[in-house]
């Protein structure tokens, strides 16, 4: 494999942007390589810039549901550069777009555009904090929701792989605000309860872990979260910042059936354009300015370019009730072939699988949380990894993420898959 490119490209990088990159867990340290660096994508497929060819299975970690460069999207994102690129001034678009969430999330009684996922869980929890009076917040072990200061304990994602928990630079007395639980244990959560009474805003969740790998919830955790926050005044967050029209166009809530009071998207909602959304119940969203006191603001927020890629890929994606149904099918699929390869080579593999959604974590144990997560051996995954790019088949470059399908991955796509993977 040819990576000459890339290779130039790399250290030119590093002298300039820290790791050479612009969000760690791409400069592929947790899987001991350098990065590639692509050039072009279309539908299923990556190239990278010495002219490599990948199926990929990352896309761009969870947007690209239609693939790349949707010819629909791309048509609709040109027309309205020419309209102007931002404006600081509401549009009809932003309108469009909370209507279009809305029909699809309908517990986003009320919402507000930021640009990304991490804006949109610091916001959503800066309007728990100013709708309840109260400063603390429980958030999980190994689930991640963006770097903002408050969430940056305990973090996952590529907190997890570097082994840097807790992030330098964020003081101490912000983290004391943050009560860490483990996921799916209704214990840890009680106790917290128990032992700060009446002092907790907000639970914040990833309703399906996919950021310490994909750890799915058990059947009653997701029902306990709703009952224990109402029990105690508190706000339930769900972050389906991944989850968000991936598991289904009304996401983990409507699979699970559990409605929290608040909501963060972002990936998907934006169709790969910086887009992220946070609402939830009316009487608390009417708290942020300038309708309330919680302030939160942006100057690109909800611009026209961002919502039209989030308007057109919510629509395509409702104009095709089967395409849920066709990628978690190939992703099945995708699954069993995982299993053929731990029997034929005598691998030690545990497959999370939920919708499109899976990890393939390499250890003898069945991963229900944190602890799970991390007893899978990474250097099993760095090998797999190396195997797959090496083969045409771009995958995390890390055990603690997901892979994703999405509805541009062929027939032929899932079958070279299937043939590598069980080679
Ligand atoms: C569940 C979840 N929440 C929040 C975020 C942060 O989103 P962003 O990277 O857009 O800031 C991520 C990012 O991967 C995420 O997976």
């Amino acid at each position: 494999m040819n990576i000459r490119k890339s290779e130039e490209m790399y250290q030119v990088a590093c002298g300039l942007m820290p790791g050479g990159v612009n969000s760690p867990v791409r400069a592929f340290g947790s899987v001991g390589r350098n990065p590639l660096f692509i050039d072009h994508g279309k539908g299923s497929h990556i190239y990278d810039v010495d002219g490599n060819d990948y199926i990929d299975y990352v896309c761009s970690w969870g947007p690209g549901i239609l693939g790349h460069a949707h010819p629909e999207v791309v048509e609709a994102v040109v027309r309205a550069c020419y309209d102007g690129l931002t404006f600081g001034a509401p549009t009809g678009k932003e309108t469009r777009l909370a209507q279009l969430v809305q029909e699809c999330i309908p517990s986003m009684e009320m919402m507000r555009m930021v640009n990304s996922g991490t804006e949109a869980t610091m916001s959503a929890i800066r309007a728990a904090r100013g709708f309840t009076g109260r400063d603390k917040i429980i958030k999980f072990k190994g689930c991640y929701h963006g770097h903002s200061d408050g969430l940056l304990v305990q973090a996952g994602s590529a907190a997890l792989t570097q082994s840097v928990p807790d992030s330098g630079g964020v003081p101490a007395s912000y983290a004391q605000q943050t009560l860490v639980a483990l996921y799916n244990d209704k214990d840890s959560v009680r106790e917290l309860f128990d032992n700060n009474k009446d002092q907790i805003a907000a639970i914040i969740v990833e309703p399906v872990a996919a950021n310490m790998g994909v750890v799915l919830p058990e059947d009653d955790f997701l029902p306990f979260l709703r009952e224990i926050t109402e029990e105690n005044g508190a706000i339930l967050i769900f972050d389906e910042v991944i989850t968000g029209f991936r598991l289904g166009i009304g996401g983990a809530q409507e699979w699970f059936g559990v409605k929290p009071d608040m909501t963060t998207l972002g990936k998907i909602v934006g169709g790969g354009m910086p887009m992220a959304v946070y609402g939830g119940r009316k009487d608390i969203m009417e708290k942020v300015a300038p309708l309330g006191k919680v302030y939160q603001a942006g100057t690109l927020s909800g611009n026209p370019i961002a919502t039209t890629a989030g308007i057109k890929t919510i629509e395509l994606l409702k104009a095709q009730p089967d395409l849920y149904t066709r990628i978690e099918a190939n992703t099945d699929k995708l699954a069993e072939a995982f299993r053929a390869r731990a029997e034929k080579y005598g691998l030690d593999l545990h497959i999370n699988k939920i919708g499109s959604l899976m990890s393939a974590f390499f250890t003898d144990q069945d991963v229900k949380d944190y602890a799970g997560a991390v007893s899978a051996d990474t250097e099993a995954y760095a090998e797999y990894f190396g195997y797959m790019l090496e083969n045409g088949i771009y995958v995390a470059p890390s055990q603690f993420e997901a892979m994703f399908v999405s509805g541009a991955h062929s027939d032929e796509d899932i079958k070279k898959t299937i043939q590598v993977l069980t080679d």
